[in-house]
């Protein structure tokens, strides 16, 4: 799979280190193209001869499989305006937790929506978005593994194929993907998100933690 992942932060770090352990074509992609191409440069020298990494422009989306927006809130929605229909064909994976920076006590997106259904409301036919990523934490992706036991990827969207597309990247990689419902289960999961930050400091975790599902 393509695997074009806008944003060559933390997120994009993490992400791009699970795709490539899965055996996925990665482009990075960010307003900096320096931070990109180093980004990439360090995940080649990680993992020489892995799956193919490089650093690419905005050309870079239009034959990928899944777009990952690894970009904060609200500057998804802008990239997804931006490129427009440039995205359609590829399914967008919208990771954000929207936490207000203001308060740091809340998400900046109105009650009864979330983040995912707005961005999903700016992107253009054809490119479906689906809520996955939000609750694994950056650090722990590059592993891919908390004590032993590989990530919960908790993965929310409209579209069976789009989620399917996303359960195959996250299982593919090493990963445990899990169906959790329609897009507007985002709203949850953008909840469950926050609440995972909140959590760090307070019981000690050193954002070295996953959620997961046992049963
Ligand atoms: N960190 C985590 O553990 C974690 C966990 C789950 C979800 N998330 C979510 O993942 C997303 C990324 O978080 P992160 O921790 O990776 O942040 P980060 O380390 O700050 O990386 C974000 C990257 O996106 C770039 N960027 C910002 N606006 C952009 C734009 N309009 N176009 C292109 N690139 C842009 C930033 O560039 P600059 O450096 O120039 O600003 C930076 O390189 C956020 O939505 C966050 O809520 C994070």
């Amino acid at each position: 799979m393509i695997v074009s992942i806008i944003g060559a932060g933390n997120m994009g770090r993490g992400i791009a280190s699970r795709a490539l352990a899965g055996g996925h074509t990665v482009r990075l992609i960010d307003r900096s193209h320096k931070k990109a191409a180093d980004l990439a440069d360090e995940l080649r020298g990680r993992a020489p001869g892995a799956a193919e990494v490089n650093a690419s422009d905005a050309i870079g989306v239009e034959d990928a499989d899944v777009v990952v927006l690894a970009v904060p809130y609200p500057a998804g929605r802008d990239v997804v305006a931006e490129y427009g229909t440039a995205l359609t064909g590829s399914v967008l994976v919208d990771i954000s937790n929207p936490v207000d920076f203001n308060t740091l006590d809340g998400l900046a997106v109105p009650a009864g929506t979330s983040a995912a259904e707005l961005i999903a409301a700016e992107a253009a036919p054809g490119a479906p978005v689906v809520k996955a990523f939000n609750t694994t934490l950056a650090g722990t992706l590059v592993d891919g593994q908390v004590a032993g036991q590989p990530l919960d990827v908790l993965i929310a969207g409209d579209e069976a194929d789009a989620k399917l597309t996303v359960a195959e990247l996250a299982s593919s990689s090493g990963l445990r993907a899990l169906d959790v419902g329609p897009l507007r289960r985002a709203r949850e999961l953008e909840a469950l998100g926050f609440l995972n930050i909140t959590i760090q400091e307070p019981l000690g975790l050193n954002w070295s933690s996953a959620i997961k599902i046992i049963s």
